[in-house]
């Protein structure tokens, strides 16, 4: 009885998994993530020219073996805090040179690169940078290598099934729109620029659908009129509130857009992940969350500002987790905590209560 009982669970047991792997990958879930220096956990530490990249200390002194990794920051990005509270592996860097199939169906991939944006001309002083379009066009590299390896159909669900991450914009400004030696600073004023960057980024998030990406977060941007370097460019000292009027121009649109495809593109699951204004509330008090300043880089020159990057030459804030940012452009590993909570909260992921390092 007991035996016979015993099979028949084994046997359909066996069917189902193997009905399942016939039909479907039985894949992990994994995330693609396509950024900036936001999220570039090692893309431009392989661009050899190009001028925006994290190969030097002390990027990277609060992450792992404290070498520099390649992340734009003392130690995680917010897309590594937020994976990881989802449980989700951390992706490796596109040009990592160990990347092979099985990395990438166990782990997905991470496209982004220091300086790349929405529009394929922004930051084009950093020489090199993965553009959103390029980071794309990678993407379905990806796939096809992928198809190669499991077939199509096993392809398709394991594309369908994975997290897709898009957070961009800021060098749209920054390294764009806001410098006078790129031609679309004169071509275009701060609402026609907003419109552009959304009509090109609708275009871009429907090509992801179109190859297969039905579960996307756009992380929208930050107060980028207080950054360090917006700072230092006015004489008071104060945030550039012109600049932050356009990261909130830039993501009420977003949200628009993005809730527009969520209804209108089949099976989509778009979300815009927002945490503007909680940052905004950060750099007004930072005493309030734990941290003593919220004005100055952490790792600077000394009176020598701004430099493009940290670098060996400079000091050090004596305690890095009372600092909101790192350097000239980017926050702390402790304020990216902060940020991705929030996005986690507004999302309706309940964040676990963990703010340990990796
Ligand atoms: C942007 O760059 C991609 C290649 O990365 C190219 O295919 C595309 O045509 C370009 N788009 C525009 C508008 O220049
Ligand atoms: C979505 O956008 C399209 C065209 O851009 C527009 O016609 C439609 O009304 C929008 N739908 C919603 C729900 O906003
Ligand atoms: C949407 O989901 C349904 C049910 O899973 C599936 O049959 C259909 O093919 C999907 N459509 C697209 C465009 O993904
Ligand atoms: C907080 O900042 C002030 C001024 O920058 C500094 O004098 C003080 O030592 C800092 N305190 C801590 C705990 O970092
Ligand atoms: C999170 O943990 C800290 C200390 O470990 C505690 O003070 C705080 O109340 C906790 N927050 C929540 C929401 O549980």
């Amino acid at each position: 009885m007991e035996g016979s009982r015993m099979r028949l669970c084994m046997a359909i047991l066996f069917l189902l998994i193997f009905g399942i792997w016939n039909k479907r990958c039985s894949c992990a879930v994994v995330q693609f993530i396509f950024g900036d220096s936001l999220s570039d956990v090692g893309n431009n530490n392989y661009l050899t020219k190009s001028l925006a990249r994290a190969a030097l200390p002390w990027y990277g002194i609060d992450f792992e073996s404290g070498m520099p990794n390649g992340r734009f920051t003392n130690g995680r990005t917010v897309a590594d805090i937020i994976g990881d509270k989802l449980g989700l592996p951390r992706p490796p860097a596109f040009l990592d040179p160990s990347l092979d199939e099985d990395m990438i169906i166990n782990s997905g991939v991470n496209y982004a690169s220091g300086g790349g944006g929405i529009l394929n001309e922004t930051s084009s002083l950093f020489v090199q940078r993965f553009s959103l379009y390029k980071q794309i066009e990678l993407f379905q590299g990806t796939q096809e290598l992928i198809r190669r390896k499991i077939g199509r159909e096993a392809a398709d669900a394991f594309f369908e099934e994975s997290r897709y991450v898009v957070a961009m914009g800021s060098n749209d400004f920054i390294n764009n729109f806001l410098l006078p030696v790129y031609s679309d600073s004169w071509s275009y004023n701060g609402e026609t620029f907003i419109d552009y960057l959304i009509s090109t980024l609708e275009a871009q998030l429907k090509l992801l659908h179109s190859l297969g990406a039905r579960q996307l977060t756009f992380f929208g941007l930050g107060p980028m009129g207080c950054i360090p370097l917006q700072r230092f460019m006015t004489s008071s000292g104060q945030c550039q509130q012109s600049t932050n009027k356009l990261a909130l121009g830039f993501n009420k649109a977003a949200t628009k857009l993005l809730d527009n495809l969520s209804s209108t593109l089949p099976n989509a699951t778009f979300r815009f992940g927002d945490a503007y204004d909680s940052f905004q509330d950060l750099i007004n008090r930072p005493y309030m969350f734990g941290f003593n300043d919220s004005h100055a880089p952490c790792c600077s020159l000394g009176k020598i500002r701004p430099t493009l990057t940290c670098t060996p030459l400079s000091t050090l804030c004596k305690d890095r987790s009372k600092y909101v940012f790192w350097d000239e452009y980017h926050p702390t590993d402790q304020a990216n905590e902060l940020i991705a909570n929030e996005i986690m909260t507004k999302l309706g992921y309940k964040p676990t209560n963990d703010t340990s390092n990796p």
